[in-house]
């Protein structure tokens, strides 16, 4: 099949097993609720879920444990753009091709749709214990090793430390150094990638060896991923995108482009993606669909 037909394909299924994890929008709190609705139904890429899928199905994982984890990690994605576009952060009035959540709902809904994704993520990811068989301890002990997993790589030693250290970095308009640059791009956008790819070789049983081997490469991944990303911001369309262009250069944000420049940039984004996909020879499994998609991310135009 078609790689783009098969994408399309898997998306639509990701996208059904996140939608069935969506509160429904009544009782008292309904905006908020509503809100949450409206930045996770935008759309997007749902690469986070997707890569989890993946590499669960790599491992020969079966049944639905890793649905709630799946749909856990793209509220917890959603939750970190609907803060990130906020005024006190990045400022940005377009996301996935609607207005950002803050500009539909106010500030201080904006603030809580975050915090309820974010919490109602765990709440969607403990779940998973409803299907384990009775006695089934060693799926009992994965699922708490991918809760240890989801609450790291959201929190302060996760996306929410990059986070912290990039906003410090514009606001104080600081010169980074690469090493700087390297744990903010880890940080704030390789964690929940990371996160992602080795909740699903957990919930499949892998070897902590193969769970080291797959963090790595989703580690890779997501510095490629970043990097893209700032030269998006430079030369992608808000069209395509569904974001605005240029704000990174709006905030004077210190970017792998604006540093080492757009040649640099893009090559670099090459080099990952090739270490990363050489990276893969080492798991086990069929790897040709995870190959294409990393191909297609350096081509990507949204
Ligand atoms: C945007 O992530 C934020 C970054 C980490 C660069 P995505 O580009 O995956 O956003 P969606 O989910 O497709 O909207
Ligand atoms: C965001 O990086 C990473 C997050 C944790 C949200 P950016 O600020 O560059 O992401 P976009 O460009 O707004 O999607
Ligand atoms: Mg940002
Ligand atoms: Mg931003
Ligand atoms: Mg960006």
């Amino acid at each position: 099949m078609n790689f783009n037909v098969l994408l399309q394909d898997k998306v639509n299924e990701v996208d059904d097993i996140v939608k069935s994890f969506l509160p429904e929008e009544k009782g008292y709190q309904q905006t908020v609720l509503k809100a949450m609705n409206y930045s996770v139904l935008a759309g997007g890429k749902r690469l986070r879920p997707l890569l989890m899928q993946e590499v669960f199905k790599l491992f020969s994982g079966n049944g639905k444990v890793v649905c709630p984890f799946m749909a856990a990690m793209e509220m917890i994605h959603t939750y970190s753009l609907v803060h990130d576009d906020l005024p006190a952060m990045d400022n940005d009035e377009y996301r996935r091709g609607r207005k950002t959540t803050h500009v539909v709902f106010g500030e201080a809904m904006g603030i809580l749709a975050g915090d309820a994704l974010l919490n109602y993520a765990y709440e969607t990811a403990i779940g998973a214990f409803s299907y384990v068989g009775s006695g089934d301890s060693a799926q009992t002990g994965r699922i708490i090793s991918a809760l240890k997993v989801l609450g790291r790589k959201a929190g302060i030693y996760g996306m929410v430390g990059g986070q912290v250290k990039d906003v410090e970095a514009t606001e104080n308009n600081e010169q980074i150094d690469k090493d700087t640059l390297q744990f903010i791009y880890n940080l704030k956008t390789g964690a929940l990638l990371e996160g992602s790819m080795v909740i699903g070789a957990i919930l499949a049983g892998a070897s902590d060896e193969d769970i080291k081997k797959t963090e790595n490469i989703a580690s890779k991944i997501g510095m490629a991923f970043q990097i893209q990303d700032d030269i998006l911001d430079v030369i992608g369309s808000a069209e395509a995108l569904g974001k605005p262009i240029g704000s990174d250069d709006k905030n004077n944000k210190a970017t792998y482009v604006s540093l080492y420049g757009l040649e640099n940039a893009k090559a670099e984004v090459v080099r990952l993606t090739n270490e990363a996909i050489d990276l893969l020879k080492d798991l086990p499994g069929e790897k040709d669909f995870l190959k294409e998609l990393l191909l297609w991310l350096v081509n990507r135009e949204k």
